[in-house]
């Protein structure tokens, strides 16, 4: 492992926080949290579409002061941003799912709980942020019916249902790494011992895709999405489409919202990025169900391109694991100050008093 090089400086952009999360997390764990799939064409496309974003500001708004408030899922928050769900925070840093938690409810933002976190959910949602509880299905029925009544016990306010993960993207860089959990990382959220083989693994294997494709449906269907549905009264997110004709099934099921996501550019390598796909899901769904944006977010200006393409909101995922990886709670604190105060300006800059402000800012393919 290299020597911590941690810089006393103040973070001046979220990007910062890649490079020190770099020098203080072993090889193998940067590339899992940095990698895409295949030749992680879709994991740069995020970024190059999101760049490509110019957005028109309006001048003397009369803008004085920026209110960040948004409402997703019908609850109020500080601002249109939720953490997106991450599996396995605690491989990062000690303070993990707890850490984070903790930040996002000082932030007054959603925190998103993986299925596959690290630290038992009914710890995370005693945090007291607001928890929305991210299911991957497991092939197990049983264990979706008790996860889905722990989700509700512990008082999450939403579920959020993974459907680009049939099986895990094939990622380069963690077959090389022979990548597996260490043995003080757990799925806490699975019964005892069902995390066996992402603890195992070999040479040229991921232990964490063979673990995945051990436990997860991979044939899930829209009838799926609507038995689910019927069983759980909480607002329901599906996660992961990309073609306006899914974002119009979920729709049909009784989605409450969408995230047009590519899965951080981790599953289909040649995916467009999510970005891309937004204007022709927004337009699809024509209102009947809030839209949010992930993969790619890296600034307060990427938050205001995808309201301004029409999103309600945006998740944020690895720059919040760079934060937590480099400083623990208190480094996902800042960044989400940071990110707080980025957006302020990119409003402010664009003559917008607030998130739904910005739904009225054209846009331009800057090419
Ligand atoms: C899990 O969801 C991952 O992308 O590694």
């Amino acid at each position: 492992m290299v020597e911590p090089v941690l810089t006393d400086l103040p973070a001046v952009s979220l990007t910062d926080y890649a490079e020190r999360a770099r020098t203080v997390l072993s090889e193998d764990v940067w590339d899992y949290v940095d990698c895409g799939s295949a030749s992680e064409v879709t994991l740069s496309a995020n970024r190059r579409a999101l760049d490509r974003v110019a957005v028109l500001p309006r001048m003397l708004r009369g803008v004085d002061t920026v209110d960040l408030g948004a409402r997703l899922l019908g609850r109020p928050y500080a601002m249109p941003v939720g953490v997106a769900p991450m599996a396995y925070q605690r491989l990062v840093h000690p303070d993990g799912e707890l850490g984070l938690a903790s930040a996002a409810g000082a932030a007054g933002i959603p925190y998103l709980a993986s299925t596959l976190g690290s630290t038992p959910l009914e710890q995370v949602t005693r945090v007291g942020a607001d928890v929305w509880f991210q299911l991957y299905w497991l092939r197990d029925r049983a264990l979706v019916r008790d996860l889905l009544a722990r989700v509700v016990a512990a008082g999450c306010r939403a579920l959020v249902v993974t459907v680009d993960v049939p099986v895990l993207g094939r990622r380069p860089r963690d077959l090389r790494n022979a990548f597996r959990l260490p043995d003080h990382v757990v799925a806490a959220n699975l019964p005892d011992g069902r995390d066996a083989l992402a603890h195992a693994g070999g040479p040229g294997v991921s232990a964490l895709a063979a673990h995945t494709a051990s436990s997860f449906a991979p044939a899930l269907r829209w009838a799926d999405l609507a038995w689910l549905r019927g069983q759980i009264d909480l607002p329901l997110v599906v996660k992961g489409v990309l073609d306006p004709r899914d974002a119009v099934e979920a729709v049909r099921v009784g989605a409450d919202a969408v995230v047009v996501s590519n899965h951080g550019g981790r599953q289909l390598d040649g995916a467009p990025a999510s970005v891309t796909m937004l204007p022709e899901v927004v337009d699809a769904v024509g209102g009947d169900c809030q839209v949010l944006l992930d993969s790619g977010i890296r600034s307060g200006t990427d938050v205001l391109r995808a309201l301004a393409l029409g999103a309600a909101g945006v998740l944020v995922g690895r720059p919040l694991l760079w934060a937590l990886a480099a400083g623990g709670e208190r480094g996902a604190r800042d960044a989400l100050e940071l990110l707080a105060a980025e957006l302020t300006d990119a409003l402010t800059l664009a003559g917008c008093a607030d998130p739904a402000a910005a739904a009225e800012l054209r846009t331009l393919n800057a090419g």
